[in-house]
């Protein structure tokens, strides 16, 4: 009976450290998620960002990246059938690109790249991307050619299925944007989330 009164007792400095163990790692967790984000732009740093590619526009015109040689770009992986993370994220792209001076903006080519080519035909982005900026140049191809360029710009996307049947599928995709130099070099990139504002101003500085 001694023993049984006293494990209880003992069983509270073991979950003392325990609970002491879980905030210990979600302390760490928060702070790495306060440096690097929600963990999906680790891979950018001293990685290679960007290549070639062999896509077609919303117009129907074959396009490589050297068509936009000399021009800033804003690289956005996305589809049109996305409920809520892309038009959130063209949404932000757009309204930071009104906030820019006077011929900033003419000097950046906002691209969407599709992750659903299958769904997102050129005629499909023709009627999706004007709604959304007239400047916004939607980029589709081959599956093949699609995941080669999302490989590129470390773009993970995979198809998922939607809980709804009637949408069919869903695109899990990494929802980063891209500034690329007029030499069709990596700048930098913006988290998803990141407001408006903060994108303008950052964009100001970048593009010369
Ligand atoms: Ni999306």
């Amino acid at each position: 009976m001694k023993k049984q009164a006293k494990s209880p007792k003992g069983i509270v400095p073991v979950l003392l450290f325990v609970a002491a163990l879980f905030i210990a790692l979600g302390l760490g967790l928060g702070v790495r998620y306060l440096l690097l984000g929600s963990g999906d732009n680790q891979s950018v740093g001293p990685v290679t960002i960007g290549g070639p590619f062999s896509l077609v526009d919303h117009t129907g015109a074959e396009v490589t990246e050297r068509n936009y040689l000399g021009k800033y770009r804003l690289v956005y992986f996305g589809y049109t059938y996305c409920p809520d993370v892309c038009p959130t994220s063209l949404g932000t792209l757009v309204e930071a690109m009104s906030k820019l001076s006077a011929g900033k903006a003419d000097k950046i080519v906002p691209i969407m790249i599709t992750v659903d080519p299958e769904r997102d035909t050129k005629e499909r982005l023709a009627e999706f991307v004007p709604a959304f900026h007239p400047a916004l140049v939607g980029l589709t191809g081959s599956v093949e050619e699609v995941a080669k360029a999302a490989k590129a710009y470390r773009v993970y996307f995979a198809k998922v299925k939607a809980e709804d049947p009637n949408l069919g599928y869903l695109v899990d995709h990494s929802a980063l944007l891209y500034l690329m130099g007029p030499d069709g070099k990596f700048v930098r990139h913006f988290s998803h989330g990141t407001p408006a504002a903060e994108m303008a101003a950052a964009l100001e500085e970048s593009v010369k």
